[in-house]
C-alpha cells in the first residue's frame, strides 16, 4: 500500500492494491481530481487525464489561456466565485462580505495508520500498517486561512476516509457557510442515484433514480439524521446488480443535518458533495480557531452492490464500533414496551422478566415509564431518578432482583429531552432548544435539551452515571423522539446561532463518549423513534441500534434489506413482536416473526407469558437455535440473493468465515397458488466444499451458488403429511453445514 507523490507532476497516487485515487495540482495551484476506481499501475505523469478545452464563452483563470476553466476541471475542494459554477464543497463569508477564495496546494504530509478527530466520531486503525494517512494542506494567502484535506487509505479495504479542516490563522473572523467532508468529481454522469428514504416505521427503502443535468439530493435538517433519509447513497452503473457492476458508497460518519447530492453539469460531469448541510449552517471561526468536519467514507466495488456492502459491514463492524461489545455476539433480549406501554408495576416487569428468563432470553430490558413523573409521555423526562410508585426499591432493588433471576439488566433513557411537567424544566426553562419571542413547538409532549451547552451534558451526564453506579445495569437504550425545531441557544451569540445544529450533535457524542469510557462494561443500543438516528456517528458509540418502531416481519424485511446496504447485521436491533402487530395491524407466523429478527441482534418485545404452551416452545427452540448460530448470522459476511423491493420474494444469507456454516433466511409474502418449481441461487460458499442442508441431503458449494438452492414448497391445499401448511409472509431458515473436508 501506498501514497506516491510525483514531484515532477505534483500528482498524487493513493492505492491499495484493490483501488486507486489520484489527485493533481492544478495550474493555479488548486488541488484537482483525475480518477478513482479500480486500482492502476503508478505512473510519474497522468497530465493526460487533465481535460483542458477551449469551449467558448467560458469564463478562464488565466488571461491568455483559453483552455484552463475550473467550470470543466474535476477538482478536490472547489469554491464558488471563481470560474467554477457548481456547488461548492467550502463557502467562507469574509468580514468586507465576499465570500470569494482561493486555496492552493501548500505542502504535505503522509503518516501511518490514522489519526483521531477530536469529539467526532470516525474509522480508526488498531495498528500502523492498517492505513496509511495523507494530509494535503491547501491556503489561501489573502485570508492567511487553511484547508487540511485528510485521506485514508485502508489496506485491507478499497475503502478512502476523508475529511477536512479549517484553519483561520490570519487576524480577521471568517464565517464558514459550506464545509463538506468531501467532493468528489466524476468524469460523466452514467449512473443511478441509490437512496435510503422513508419515514418513520418505514426507514431506509432502496430509492433508484437515473442521474441527468441538475442536482439530487437527499438531505436532514432535522437536527437528526432523520428517518425520512440516511447519510448513505450510492451510484452505480446502469446494470450493476447484487454481484456485478461497478458502484460507489458514500457514507458520512455523522448524526446531525447532512447534504448527499449528486450534482450533473453542462458537460455530464458529476459532483459528488457529502456533509453538514450548508443549509442553516454558519460557522464563526476566529483568529487561531479550527473546524473539524465529520469523516466522510467512500467505498469502490466493480463486483456489485454486495460486495460493497460487506467492505462497510467489516470497516464499520471492526473499525468504527468499538469497546468490549464490538466483536462479541449480542444478548438476546426482552424489551418490555410493547408488552406494556406505560402500565406497569415492579411484579408485573418481573413476571414478565422471569418467563423470559425460563425460555432462554439473557437480558431484561426496562423501557421508558420508569422515572420521575412519568406515566404517559406528558411528563418526567429530565427527572432521571426511578418513580418509587412503581419500583419501589429504585432501579438498583429492581435490577437486582432481574440479575437475580439469571438475567442481565437493561434500561431505557431519552437524555436530550425534556417535559415542561418535570424538576429538570422547571429549574432550568431555558435550558430547551427555543427561539426568544416564538412559542416553542412541542413533539410527543416534550422539547429538546440544548446540548450545546455544556453544563445541561454535564447534569444529564452526572444522573445518568448516579444511577449506572448504583445499580447493575449492562445495557442502556438511548432513545430520541423528536426533532428539533425553532433552533435557537440562549448560550450562543447572535453570530453563533447557526453552529446551533453541530455544536448539539457534538453535546451528543460528549455525553456518549464520557458514558462509554466510564462505564465500558455498558452495551448501548441508540434509538431515535426507532430508525430515526440509524447512522455510522451511532455506530461509534453504540455498537447496535433500534431500526425501526415497525416491528411487523413483512415491513421489516424491506427496513432490514435496506439497512444492510450500509449497515453491518450486529448493529441491526431487530424484535419478535406480539401479534395482530401493533403498526400495521398484521397477523404474521411466530416463525416468520424470529426468521426476520434473525438477521439482527435478535429479541422479544412481547410478554411470553402470554402465549400458548405450543409457542412457548417454539420460542424456546428459536432462542436455543439463535445462541448457536448468532456468531454468523450477525458478524458473518451478509449477501443479499432476492430483494423485497422487486417482488414476492426475499433471500439473504450469512455465511462463516471460514465458509463451512451458512445461515439461508427465505421469506414469501404472499401464498401462492400451484406455483412454480423455484431455487435461489447462493453466495460466498466454498464452491469445493459439501454442505449438509438442514442436515440432510449433501450438495457441494458450486452446486448451490451456480444452479441454486430448491425452495420450491406446497402449493395450497397441496400440503403433504408432514408438511407444514403454508400461509402469507411464510419463511425459513436453511442451515447449510459443511460435513466433509474438501473435494478439490
Ligand atoms: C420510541 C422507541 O423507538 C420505542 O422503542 C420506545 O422506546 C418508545 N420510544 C418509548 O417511548
Amino acid at each position: 500500500m501506498s501514497v506516491f507523490f510525483h514531484e515532477s507532476t505534483k500528482t498524487f497516487h493513493l492505492t491499495n492494491g484493490a483501488i486507486s485515487y489520484l489527485m493533481k495540482v492544478l495550474p493555479n495551484g488548486a488541488l484537482g481530481q483525475l480518477y478513482f476506481g479500480r486500482a492502476i499501475r503508478d505512473r510519474e505523469d497522468f497530465d493526460h487525464l487533465l481535460e483542458m478545452k477551449n469551449r467558448p464563452m467560458t469564463a478562464c483563470v488565466f488571461e491568455g489561456d483559453r483552455l484552463f476553466s475550473l467550470e470543466h476541471c474535476k477538482q478536490e475542494y472547489p469554491a464558488y466565485g471563481s470560474t467554477d459554477y457548481r456547488h461548492p464543497a467550502v463557502q467562507i463569508l469574509q468580514p468586507n462580505g465576499s465570500r470569494v477564495t482561493d486555496f492552493v496546494y501548500l505542502s504535505h504530509t503522509v503518516s501511518p495508520g490514522k489519526p483521531p478527530l477530536e469529539g467526532l466520531p470516525t474509522t480508526y486503525c488498531e495498528a500502523d500498517d492498517e492505513a496509511e494517512t495523507l494530509t494535503i494542506r491547501l491556503w489561501d494567502t489573502l485570508l492567511q486561512a487553511a484547508v487540511d484535506l485528510r485521506y485514508t487509505l485502508f489496506s485491507q479495504h478499497p475503502a478512502l476516509a476523508r475529511s477536512a479542516r479549517l484553519v483561520n490563522q490570519g487576524d480577521q473572523s471568517l464565517h464558514l457557510t459550506h464545509a463538506m467532508s468531501l467532493c468528489l468529481d466524476l468524469p460523466d454522469s452514467d449512473y443511478e442515484f441509490v437512496h435510503f428514504s422513508g419515514a418513520w416505521a418505514r426507514e431506509r427503502w432502496m430509492k433508484v433514480r437515473p442521474l441527468e443535468q441538475g442536482i439530487q439530493s437527499v438531505e436532514s435538517a432535522r437536527g437528526t439524521s432523520s428517518h425520512n433519509h440516511n447519510p448513505f447513497i450510492m451510484l452505480r452503473r446502469p446494470g450493476t446488480d447484487e454481484d456485478a457492476g461497478e458502484v460507489i458508497g458514500f457514507s458520512l460518519i455523522y448524526s446531525g443535518n447532512f447534504l448527499a447530492q449528486a450534482e450533473v453539469d453542462t458537460w455530464n460531469t458529476t459532483r459528488v458533495t457529502l456533509g453538514i448541510n450548508p443549509f442553516g449552517f454558519d460557522w464563526k471561526l476566529d483568529p487561531g480557531e479550527v473546524f473539524q468536519t465529520p469523516e466522510a467514507v467512500m467505498v469502490y466495488s466493480d463486483q456489485g452492490m454486495n460486495a460493497m456492502s460487506r467492505t462497510f459491514h467489516r470497516l464499520y463492524r471492526s473499525r468504527l464500533a468499538r469497546g468490549q461489545w464490538r466483536d462479541k455476539p449480542r444478548p438476546i433480549l426482552l424489551n418490555n414496551w410493547e408488552a406494556t406501554y406505560f402500565d406497569f408495576t415492579e411484579d408485573k416487569l418481573l413476571a414478565i422478566a422471569e418467563g423470559a428468563r425460563k425460555d432462554g432470553v439473557e437480558l431484561f430490558v426496562l423501557d421508558d415509564g420508569w422515572f420521575g413523573a412519568r406515566s404517559n409521555d406528558s411528563a418526567g423526562l429530565g427527572d432521571w431518578h426511578a418513580n418509587l410508585q412503581r419500583l419501589p426499591d429504585g432501579i438498583a432493588g429492581l435490577a437486582r432482583r432481574v440479575t437475580e433471576l439469571g438475567l442481565q439488566f437493561g434500561l431505557w433513557f431519552e437524555p436530550e429531552m425534556v417535559n415542561r411537567d418535570s424538576d429538570l424544566f422547571r429549574a432550568h426553562p431555558d435550558w430547551i432548544i427555543a427561539a426568544p419571542g416564538r412559542r416553542p413547538s412541542p413533539g410527543r409532549n416534550q422539547f429538546v435539551l440544548d446540548f450545546s451547552r455544556p453544563e445541561v451534558v454535564d447534569c444529564i451526564y452526572d444522573q445518568m452515571a448516579a444511577l449506572l453506579n448504583e445499580a447493575n445495569i449492562s445495557y442502556i437504550k438511548w432513545d430520541m423522539n423528536r426533532s428539533i425545531t425553532e433552533p435557537f441557544s440562549q448560550a450562543l451569540p447572535p453570530d453563533r446561532q447557526g453552529e446551533l445544529f453541530h455544536r448539539y450533535i457534538l453535546g451528543v457524542y460528549r455525553l456518549y463518549e464520557r458514558l462509554t469510557t466510564n462505564f465500558p462494561h455498558v452495551l448501548f443500543e441508540s434509538c431515535a423513534s426507532g430508525g430515526g438516528r440509524f447512522d455510522p456517528g451511532m455506530l461509534y458509540y453504540a455498537p447496535q441500534g433500534w431500526v425501526s418502531d415497525d416491528s411487523d416481519a413483512g415491513e421489516r424485511l424491506k427496513i432490514q434489506y435496506g439497512t444492510s446496504y450500509c449497515y453491518p447485521i450486529s448493529s441491526i436491533g431487530a424484535h419478535v413482536s406480539a401479534i395482530p402487530n401493533h403498526q400495521v395491524n398484521r397477523s404474521t407466523p411466530l416463525a416468520t416473526r424470529a426468521n426476520v429478527a434473525a438477521f439482527g441482534t435478535f429479541g422479544y418485545e412481547l410478554d411470553l407469558n402470554r402465549l400458548t404452551a405450543g409457542e412457548r416452545q417454539q420460542v424456546r427452540e428459536q432462542i436455543a437455535f439463535m445462541k448457536q448460530y448468532r456468531a454468523v448470522l450477525q458478524f458473518g459476511d451478509f449477501y443479499r440473493l432476492r430483494s423485497p423491493f422487486q417482488g414476492n420474494f426475499t433471500a439473504w444469507m450469512s455465511v462463516s468465515p471460514d465458509r463451512r456454516t451458512a445461515l439461508v433466511g427465505w421469506y414469501r409474502t404472499l401464498s401462492e397458488a400451484n406455483g412454480p418449481f423455484r431455487r435461489v441461487r447462493l453466495r460466498g460458499l466454498d464452491p469445493d466444499l459439501c454442505y449438509t442442508v438442514d442436515g440432510g441431503q449433501p450438495h457441494y458449494g458450486d452446486e448451490l451458488m451456480r444452479i441454486g438452492l430448491i425452495t420450491t414448497d406446497s402449493g395450497a391445499g397441496e400440503c403433504q403429511p408432514g408438511e407444514r401448511p403454508i400461509c402469507d409472509f411464510d419463511s425459513h431458515i436453511f442451515v447449510l453445514e459443511a460435513y466433509e473436508e474438501k473435494n478439490t
